[in-house]
């Protein structure tokens, strides 16, 4: 008996327990192996192998997305889903599993999507899905609009470099034909389903999220806050479930999620859901349980995302969320059409000018700053306002493949605790762009500099005041000051990867982490 298990097995020591009594011997000390026993376990009472997994089903409590084969019918696959997600691919020459759409792009682009509570029966030509009674459920398979060719790295060395350039077209897919120009609005799909009326009901708007969502959903919060005069609040959906059960009221919660599937996100959805509060989904994959579980929708257009390390996805969820400021801006009278066609061609120009990140000049200086990065143990990266979330999104990258240790931190806490740290060894990445925090941001560098500390600045090109200030600048265009984020987070991308890459790190999956995190 084979299993793949994605999940947990929460009775898995009684379980254990009782098949030892009937004379299993177990040889690891994983949940896993007690579905495989118990599978096991009814096939030697004569029971099919869907039966056995029927049997088994019945028995487990806990989350599972799990693929189960025995030798004893080599021409059949279950599979069986609860809270953890799970997809049938449907191919001309077979059936597929996996836990979500990009794995099985290569092979095909039709999927049957499982429910919870749901398993099915895989053959090379058939497949039959059927719900914890053991009745057929009929269900017609969905087109995925991903091509193999966006699951490639079309000779890029690397996923996440790949990704990286294509963040300028990731603007233009998700912003561009939801942008109407003349009127000074935006128009999103119908999945969206929020009128004007709705939407200056709201009072307040909550955004949850987790890893690098939860950075681009904190800009979210500012920039509904800029644009659309609605107060907000930003939370780990993993700590969203032992807040205070609170009225929901007239608040919209706002979960943002790349995969649609993370176990944290999903849980909190749901417990807005049962708190009586309405969900709006900002989310990269069609199909995913994110996707089918809000009640209001927004897509990103960034295509599959395969490196572990976020990326396009966080640019596309920005990108996304000054289109949703907007639209709440124009449907409460906040913004006038002057000011939102003034914000559109904001964005529309942005395309453009992301160019220069991208061209020798500013990699040679990512790249330098690179070098020495590489030989530090630890540093800091700072930002005030909209560069607060990027410089956790910053030092998350650089921690997530490079594996040397950085922290995020809004500049104003410097001086109550990191910058007792400061020394020639533990370097600081500032974000000192133009606009409000841009003076503030200069004396914290001076304090660092002061202190012996090297500095790495994200700046303006051009900037000679930052430039006086730093060790190492990397330039990024001047922008406006709500779009900011969109550029100064592509030098901090790239300056993750190309430590990550002296140091020879495994980049697109580094040790320890998963793409999707679909347990809690
Ligand atoms: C994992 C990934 C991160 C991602 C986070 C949230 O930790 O490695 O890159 O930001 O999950 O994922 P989501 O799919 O919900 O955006």
């Amino acid at each position: 008996v084979v299993v793949v298990h994605n999940g947990i097995v929460e009775n898995y020591l009684e379980l254990r327990e009782w098949l030892v009594s009937e004379g299993h011997t177990f040889s690891t000390e994983t949940d896993t192996e007690a579905i495989a026993n118990l599978v096991a376990w009814s096939l030697r009472r004569g029971r099919s192998l869907h039966e056995a997994v029927q049997d088994t089903l019945e028995r487990l409590e806990g989350s599972y997305g799990m693929v189960v084969m025995a030798a004893s019918e080599p021409h059949r696959i279950i599979v069986a889903r609860q809270d953890s997600p799970l997809v049938i691919g449907v191919g001309p020459h077979g059936r597929y599993a996996a836990s979500d759409m990009p794995a099985l792009l290569p092979l095909t682009r039709d999927f049957v999507v499982l429910e919870n509570g749901e398993h099915a029966v895989l053959e090379p030509q058939a497949h039959r899905i059927y719900d914890r009674a053991g009745r057929v459920i009929p269900r017609e398979s969905v087109r995925c609009d991903w091509t193999p060719e966006q699951a490639e790295k079309q000779g890029f060395p690397h996923f996440m470099l790949k990704e990286i350039h294509e963040q300028p077209d990731v603007l233009a897919r998700t912003a561009f034909e939801r942008c109407l120009d003349l009127e000074g609005d935006v128009s999103f799909e119908e999945g969206f389903g929020l009128s004007d009326a709705a939407l200056r009901g709201i009072g307040r708007l909550r955004f949850m999220a987790m890893g690098t969502s939860l950075h681009a959903a904190m800009i979210g919060q500012q920039l509904a806050g800029a644009l659309a005069r609605l107060p907000g609040e930003t939370l780990n959906a993993s700590e969203f479930l032992y807040s205070a059960e609170l009225e929901e009221g007239d608040a919209l919660t706002v979960v943002v999620s790349q995969s649609g599937e993370t176990a944290d996100s999903l849980r909190a959805l749901r417990e807005v859901k049962r708190r009586g509060g309405r969900v709006l989904g900002i989310c990269n994959v069609r199909g995913s349980t994110l996707a089918r579980e809000a009640d209001h929708l927004i897509f990103t257009h960034c295509g599959p995302e395969i490196g572990v390390a976020s990326t396009k996805a966080f640019f596309g969820q920005v990108v996304a969320l000054y289109l949703l400021a907007i639209r709440l801006g124009r449907a409460r009278g906040v913004l006038d059409a002057a000011e939102g066609r003034a914000r559109l061609a904001d964005l529309r120009g942005l395309r453009h000018r992301m160019e220069a990140l991208f061209e020798p000049p500013a990699l040679a200086a990512v790249r330098s700053a690179a070098e020495f990065l590489a030989g530090v143990r630890s540093c800091l990266f700072l930002g005030r306002a909209l560069q607060h979330p990027v410089a956790l999104e910053g030092a998350l990258k650089l921690k997530e493949i490079s594996y040397i240790h950085a922290e995020g931190y809004p500049a104003g806490e410097m001086k109550h605790g990191p910058i007792a740290l400061i020394d020639p060894d533990f370097p600081v990445v500032a974000l000192v762009t133009p606009g409000r925090t841009y003076e503030k941001m200069l004396s914290n560098l001076q304090e660092v500099r002061a202190r012996g500390g090297r500095v790495i600045a994200v700046a303006a090109s051009g900037d000679a005041k930052a430039a006086a200030s730093a060790d190492f600048l990397l330039p990024v265009p001047a922008v406006p000051e709500l779009l900011a984020p969109l550029v100064t987070v592509v030098p901090l991308q790239f300056l993750a990867y190309y430590t990550a890459l002296l140091l020879g790190r495994d980049i697109d999956q580094p040790r320890n982490l998963a793409k999707s995190v679909t347990v809690e």
